[in-house]
């Protein structure tokens, strides 16, 4: 009944749930929404028997006076994952090459061969970065788009600025790149490049960021895209109609003016992190993380030996969450109050 690489498919993997337990594997933000996005919702609920706008004017609107572009730069989506999804079929089909960074985010390559396009994956450096001398190097002439994930999940490190515009340069211009944000928001070192202002430097490049992760609206699924308008129409062109429902945008919108209240809790998982790394033993050990998780490779010896999925096991059974792959553990960075959980539950795992 089915097309015949479906097989071949990887599925993707959520987080771990299991009631009553600390949820810290698919990095999540503890807090609910504000009082004036639950307000928003409550209200948009009452209409849901219409369709939504299916231009998201209001959402557009305020996204386009954020980012300082024209209301014909952004698209929204269900979640990024969307619109990634989006880019790989505007641009890609069968014998078409997508390159992307590996481990990082799952979707790209299930997203890759939905399409019928080839993963190109390119191994992180040592230490955890986006190699993006190696990217470029990977380029050919099927190459169609490329993901850059910054910062890259589960490592949470961020490329350097000069570094990416290097690697821009070697990109051809029929060549789409997308900048992955999805934790733009925790990130806290300046040395790292701005999509927003390198839009109209590069017409190729195309920014991604989501209402899931520091907006802590994960639930919704919202997320949105901007680059070139020609860019913008092509992802429109496959969107699934309606596909940001009527809650999700006005959530979204008012989340937007409550952006300030909602950036000071990224100070807490900033500061979080810090002792997290300390306390779990792994200063130094990978690149410095600059999102809502820290990254504890499989080989560090602050787990001495302790393979990736047991150690994972072994915190659930202490009733914390984490996520485990084959390359090491991420592990999402939230409250203090969850630090100090995590860090006992870690304490009596591994004896640190
Ligand atoms: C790097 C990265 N990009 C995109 C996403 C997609 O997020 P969403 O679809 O919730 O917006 C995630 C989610 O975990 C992610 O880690």
């Amino acid at each position: 009944m089915f097309r015949e690489d479906l097989a071949s498919i990887p599925s993707y993997v959520p987080g771990k749930r299991l009631p009553d337990a600390l949820k810290l594997s698919s990095n999540e933000v503890t807090q609910g929404p504000l009082p004036s996005v639950r307000e928003a919702m409550v209200l948009a609920a009452s209409a849901v028997n219409r369709y939504p706008d299916m231009g998201a004017l209001d959402l557009r609107e305020a996204l386009a006076e954020q980012l300082q572009v024209g209301m014909d730069q952004v698209a929204v989506g269900c979640g990024s994952s969307a619109l990634c999804q989006q880019l790989v079929q505007i641009t890609a089909g069968p014998g078409d090459e997508v390159v992307f960074p590996w481990r990082s985010f799952e979707a790209y390559p299930i997203f890759t061969q939905v399409t019928g396009a080839t993963p190109r994956p390119v191994p992180l450096t040592e230490d955890g970065f986006n190699d993006l001398d190696a990217m470029a190097e990977a380029i050919t002439d099927r190459t169609r788009l490329i993901f850059v994930c910054n910062p890259n999940n589960p490592t949470g490190t961020v490329v350097p600025e000069q570094a990416f515009l290097d690697f821009m340069d070697r990109v051809p211009a029929n060549v789409i790149v997308a900048l992955d944000e999805a934790y733009t928001e925790y990130v806290r070192t300046e040395d790292t490049p701005l999509t927003t202002e390198l839009i109209s430097r590069y017409p190729n490049l195309v920014g991604l960021r989501t209402f899931s992760k520091a907006y802590g609206l994960a639930g919704l699924r919202v997320g949105y895209a901007f680059g070139q308008a020609d860019v913008i129409d092509a992802l429109n062109k496959v969107a699934l109609p309606f596909g940001v429902n009527a809650v999700a945008q006005v959530a979204a919108v008012e989340s937007l003016a409550q952006a300030d209240a909602l950036m000071e809790r990224t100070d807490e998982v900033a500061q979080e992190r810090v002792r997290v790394t300390a306390a779990l033993g792994l200063e130094g050990i990978s690149g410095e993380s600059q999102a809502n998780f820290v990254w504890v490779p499989a080989d560090c010896e602050a787990i001495g030996g302790l393979e990736p999925f047991a150690l994972a096991e072994a915190l659930a059974a202490h009733s914390v969450l984490v996520r485990a792959f084959p390359e090491g553990v991420r592990i999402t960075v939230t409250t203090s109050e969850e630090s100090d959980q995590l860090i006992a539950a870690w304490q009596e795992v591994v004896g640190a």
